[in-house]
């Protein structure tokens, strides 16, 4: 894979793995658009990374219409689209609870991180 001509969509991009994944990118070449929630994070990013290497766009993956406007916008800024890095952090606590637990959640709010932390640390609940 040749870095340098990477055009990625990175969502989840402005913080953690996603703009870690943009800086390795960029620094090698490539252009990246972010996509995600956080605008004052977004213009943290692409301060850093650079206005003709990278643009934040605002998008909730949770909504297709948007993700698929603004991925034809991406592909204008860049020039093209190789390349998809998926980290925007939407499968939370709830997710991992509902795995751990082997259950179907019935709220779509996820327990809070002390729910969760508890919920991991304890053995797993019998089947009945
Ligand atoms: N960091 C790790 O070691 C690790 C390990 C395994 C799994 N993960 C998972 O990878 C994902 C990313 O982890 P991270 O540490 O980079 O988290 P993070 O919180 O630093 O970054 C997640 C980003 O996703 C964005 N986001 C949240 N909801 C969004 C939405 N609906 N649309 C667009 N963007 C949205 C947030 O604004 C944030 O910038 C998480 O789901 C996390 O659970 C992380």
């Amino acid at each position: 894979m040749k870095i340098d001509t990477t055009r990625a969509v990175i969502t989840g991009g402005v913080s953690g793995l996603g703009l870690a994944v943009a800086q390795h990118l960029v620094a090698a070449g490539g252009k990246v658009a972010l996509f995600d929630v956080n605008d004052d994070k977004g213009a943290t990013a692409v301060a850093e990374l650079g206005e003709s290497n990278a643009r934040f766009f605002r998008t909730d993956v949770t909504d297709e219409a948007q993700v698929e406007a603004n991925l034809a916008a991406a592909k204008d800024f860049m020039g093209g689209l190789n390349a998809a890095i998926n980290c925007a952090g939407i499968l939370g606590a709830a997710a991992c609870w509902a795995a751990r637990h082997r259950c179907r959640c019935s709220s779509s709010r996820p327990p809070s991180w002390s729910t969760w932390s508890a919920a991991s640390m304890s053995p797993r609940p019998r089947p009945t």
